[in-house]
């Protein structure tokens, strides 16, 4: 039987959610990416490396790798309505630097062509992906692209957290059940729990994970 979900077309409803709504108001806005941040601290990366940053939307996380002398970043969306918008938050000299690519994680067309990265960062797309198909193309996309010896960042909502978001259903997960979907050729290095706070005052709790691939 079709769920209702499967009929549901993302790239249209995420092109909504950002025309419809300030990005300082959006349910997920953070002032700084504080937990973002401390995890790619200890990741202890070379300016140079490749950081992918992915369902990025108008993070300003892409603004403050820049400010922290980042220089090899991709921020990738289905949106490109929210990639239009995060290059217009940034000054042009600024925007420059960034390589935007607007594709499906679930099944890419451009990324497939940028080789591998040494970090790949997902702050509350995985949650989004329902369907076990979506699920694993999200993981065979990962799995092209991190290089060994790369890391992964995935925050999601938490086994405590909302069942919905921005009118979707969510997956919750724990570090337990990321460590699994990911595999046995990721290391889990830290899981962090976090209570992130809306711009509305409304309380989400969000797990933050830190993974390392494995020389096998
Ligand atoms: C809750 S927002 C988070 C945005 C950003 N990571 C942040 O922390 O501000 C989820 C993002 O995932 C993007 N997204 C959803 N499904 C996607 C997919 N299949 N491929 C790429 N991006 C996707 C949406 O367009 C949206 O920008």
């Amino acid at each position: 039987m079709m769920s209702i979900e499967k009929d549901i077309d993302y790239k249209e409803h995420w092109n909504k959610v950002y025309s419809n709504c300030e990005m300082k108001q959006l349910g997920w806005y953070e002032e700084i990416p504080e937990p973002s941040l401390s995890l790619i601290d200890k990741c202890d990366l070379n300016k140079s490396a490749i950081i992918l940053d992915v369902g990025s939307g108008t993070t300003t996380l892409i603004k403050k790798l820049l400010e922290d002398g980042y220089s090899n970043i991709i921020a990738t969306d289905l949106s490109d309505v929210a990639l239009s918008k995060a290059i217009e938050a940034l000054e042009p000299e600024k925007e420059k630097l960034i390589n935007w690519v607007v594709d499906d994680i679930t099944n890419p067309n451009h990324l497939n062509k940028i080789g591998t990265v040494d970090l790949w960062h997902d702050r509350t797309v995985l949650h989004f992906l329902t369907q076990e198909n979506q699920q694993q193309g999200y993981l065979s996309t990962l799995k092209k692209l991190v290089k060994v010896g790369g890391y992964v960042i995935i925050a999601v909502f938490s086994l405590k957290g909302a069942k919905k978001c921005s009118g979707l259903d969510v997956v919750n997960y724990d570090h337990i059940k990321l460590s699994q979907f990911l595999g046995n050729e990721f290391e889990l290095l830290e899981y962090l729990p976090y209570l992130y706070i809306q711009p509305s005052g409304g309380e989400r709790p969000y797990i933050y994970t830190l993974f390392n691939r494995k020389i096998l």
